[in-house]
């Protein structure tokens, strides 16, 4: 059968659309190069805010024309709404014809051949806190960043997030079979990982911890790159940030989540942390590694935000200078406690606080790119640039597109370019040398 995999939410959910390939390619199962070819369409869906729960419910119920037009064609939903609804999933949409949820990727083969053969609804959601799909090789789609998972599951419980729910507990895979992983993808000509978790900062397995983990990544030869999401500010170690700035392959650049800049916030987020401590990590990478990038996220008009409060967000943002920060209006989700709080914010405001974090940011993000002008950067050049074909675009080590003047035979290659200019959120470059490839 062809399947076609549509994706939705965080990196942890790419990765694992990778993986699924994976599991369906063991059975001969193949990918449809486009959504017109497939026999099974797979929604990978994510459940962070109701917004993204909308969105995929939408296409589902837009698929089902296509589903009518070729009865033998499956339509299934995997992932954190799969965890979360489970059947509930087909009484809303009866078109629907597998749910699975997180844990129980490695039943879809058998799922798939069942349906072939009668036809019947199929639901599997069991959690199993010990899968860690060992001995899988995901299928890597990026074209030069490979995507490793570590870590599955979140035990921090964050009032506001659904994840906990519906990725279970924490578990960390074997670090053979993550070093086994990232050596594959390195031979096959990826050359930047990105180490993947909620919390990578907790990857324990035996006796290495994560910055004993970044050391061994740091020593496999043919990655030249190595980043990871997301960390979590009461976790980020100064022997973290030792390590970071010490392994020459870790780029300058991190993705840390503040969420808000008010105390009383935070603790009733339980973050476990204090914007003290935030500001005391973001100055310590920063001056650990000359050029250090930090991005982030923030939520606005989280239950109980008083203009005050959100102000301590905004005022922390204009000190910090995130070189871009995702900004989210709190959207409360079933079963989680903050959902409960009797002091949820009005709509209108949530939104209208999310508008100024937006604005603020754009003008901060502007001005951070304009002052990487006369920088010299090494850039892994991925393509040519969509809107000149004597352009090349790709990224640096701190995370910024980046185009020069170049043709397509330096793709795939490392490149030292002296930054002229940024225009929006790209940056303009002239090519020096390349460095290597
Ligand atoms: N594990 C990551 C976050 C994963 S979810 C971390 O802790 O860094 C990605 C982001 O979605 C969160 O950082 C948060 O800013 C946002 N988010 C999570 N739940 C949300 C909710 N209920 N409403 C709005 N934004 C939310
Ligand atoms: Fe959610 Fe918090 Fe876990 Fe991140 S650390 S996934 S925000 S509960
Ligand atoms: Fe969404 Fe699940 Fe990731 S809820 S953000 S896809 S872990």
């Amino acid at each position: 059968m062809k399947v076609y995999i549509e994706t939705y939410g965080c990196q942890m959910n790419v990765a694992d659309s990778e993986l699924v390939m994976s599991i369906l390619g063991k059975e001969q199962h193949t990918a449809a190069a486009s959504i017109d070819e497939a026999d099974v369409i797979i929604f990978n869906t994510c459940s962070v805010r109701q917004h993204a729960e909308d969105r995929v419910l939408g296409r589902i119920s837009a698929e089902m024309t296509r589903k009518r037009q070729k009865p033998h064609m499956k339509i299934g939903v995997i992932g954190c709404m799969a965890q979360r609804l489970g059947d509930k999933l087909h009484q809303m949409n009866k078109g629907i014809d597998f749910v699975v949820g997180v844990d129980q990727y490695q039943q879809l083969p058998a799922i798939i051949y069942g349906l072939e053969q009668k036809e019947d609804f199929v639901t599997a959601t069991a959690v199993n806190h010990n899968e860690t799909y060992n001995n899988l090789y995901p299928v890597h789609t990026g074209d030069f960043n490979a995507f490793v998972t570590i870590m599955r599951g979140c035990n921090n419980f964050c009032s506001y997030c659904i994840v906990p729910y519906t990725r279970g507990r924490e578990r960390s895979r074997p670090v053979e079979e993550i070093l086994q992983e990232v050596r594959e993808v390195g031979e096959k000509g990826f050359r930047d990982v990105t180490l993947l978790g909620q919390n990578v900062n907790s990857y324990h397995y035996r006796d290495v911890d994560f910055p004993e983990l970044l050391r061994r990544v740091n020593e496999i030869s043919s990655i030249r790159r190595i980043r990871f999401v997301t960390s979590h500010p009461k976790d980020l170690s100064d022997n973290l940030i030792s390590t970071m700035a010490s392994c020459e392959k870790v780029c300058e650049h991190a993705h840390i989540a503040m969420q808000s800049g008010d105390n009383a916030i935070l603790k009733r987020m339980n973050r476990g942390y204090t914007f003290e401590h935030f500001l005391d990590i973001a100055a310590k990478l920063r001056k650990a590694m000359p050029g250090f990038a930090l991005t982030t996220d923030i939520i606005a008009g989280f239950p109980g935000e008083t203009e005050e409060q959100f102000m301590a967000t905004y005022h922390a943002m204009e000190a910090i200078e995130f070189d871009y920060a995702f900004t989210f209006k709190y959207s409360p989700r079933t079963g989680t406690k903050a959902a409960a709080f009797t002091d949820q914010v009005p709509e209108a405001v949530r939104l209208e606080r999310l508008q100024r974090l937006i604005e603020l940011q754009q003008d901060i993000t502007l001005r951070k790119y304009q002052e990487q002008t006369g920088t010299i950067k090494e850039i892994y050049v991925e393509k040519v640039s969509k809107k000149s074909d004597k352009e090349v675009a790709g990224k640096s080590r701190d995370f910024k597109i980046t185009v020069f003047p170049g043709t397509s035979d330096l793709i795939g290659k490392f490149v030292k370019v002296r930054i002229v200019d940024a225009v929006g959120w790209t940056l303009k470059g002239e090519m020096i040398e390349v460095v290597d490839g």
